[in-house]
């Protein structure tokens, strides 16, 4: 049986990635929703019905748990599909927990980078209150660091610019930044050149991925194999068969 892994688009293979470190002999199934990328500046309505349609698709396989690896995606409907299917189901949240946890002595503030619809949502508001007691967290949408990576590109002038155009101009009273969309990971280079060096970044990615591990062991779900797992690949409802495509798909999650 495979972990299904579900994005908008390219995101979650910055998820799968820290999932093949930690569990290497899992089959896997990676669909990213690319038709119908960006996710985050669509409405909460029509990104819940695009995953529940992805997430029909991936019932078609013969699948053991799913990993919602998109937060636009998770804010929109992971409670509902919770409710309607029985298999886990795990989600992603910015990091804002140890974000606040590192900063909340130190005076500094913490930026949290996400699509407009997770920042909007009330699971990223409760989310905040609950841990930022002392209201240091800000927040940053950046919509367009999604396109650039639908076209695979993760770096150059264009995304530099982009980026400088959108930083607060207090910046540097910032201790942390949270990448709290799985397609920010794919510029960790541009940003860490881009931020003042004392920022450090960080994502959701591998707590993500050890909850994944750790309910599928408690549950004695996790694959028995010795041998490396197979991994496909689909966009929009078609696996993956174009070589130059695989192969920038399996440059990031190698690379
Ligand atoms: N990768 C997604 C996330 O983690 C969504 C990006 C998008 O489609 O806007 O939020």
């Amino acid at each position: 049986m495979s972990i299904a892994f579900f994005d908008s688009g390219i995101g979650g293979l910055s998820v799968l990635k820290e999932a093949l470190a930690i569990m290497p002999n899992e089959d896997y199934i990676y669909y990213g929703d690319t038709d119908n990328a960006p996710y985050g500046t669509k409405t909460k309505e029509e990104v819940r019905d695009l995953t529940f349609n992805a997430v029909k698709f991936l019932t078609n396989f013969n699948i053991k748990a799913l990993v919602i690896a998109c937060n636009t995606a998770t804010s929109a409907a992971v409670r509902e599909l919770r409710e309607y299917y029985d298999f886990p189901i795990i989600g992603m949240e910015p990091a804002i927990k140890p974000a606040v946890e590192k900063n909340c002595h130190t005076g500094a503030r913490v930026l949290t980078l996400a699509t407009p619809l997770t920042l909007r949502e009330e699971k990223f508001k409760s989310l905040v209150s609950r841990f930022d007691t002392n209201h240091i967290v800000d927040m940053l949408p950046a919509p367009k660091l999604v396109e650039f990576a639908e076209k695979f590109i993760f770096d150059g002038p264009e995304v530099e610019s982009y980026l400088k155009s959108i930083l607060p101009l207090n910046i540097s009273e910032y201790g942390t930044l949270v990448l709290g969309c799985t397609h920010f990971p794919l510029f960790k280079k541009v940003l860490a050149r881009v931020l003042p060096s004392k920022i450090d970044i960080i994502d959701g990615n591998r707590g993500t991925v050890k909850h994944l591990h750790d309910v599928l062991e408690e549950k004695g779900m996790l694959s028995k194999s010795t041998d490396k797992g197979r991994i496909s690949f689909y966009r929009s409802g078609l696996e993956i068969k174009d070589k130059i495509l695989l192969d920038k798909y399996l440059h990031i999650i190698n690379g």
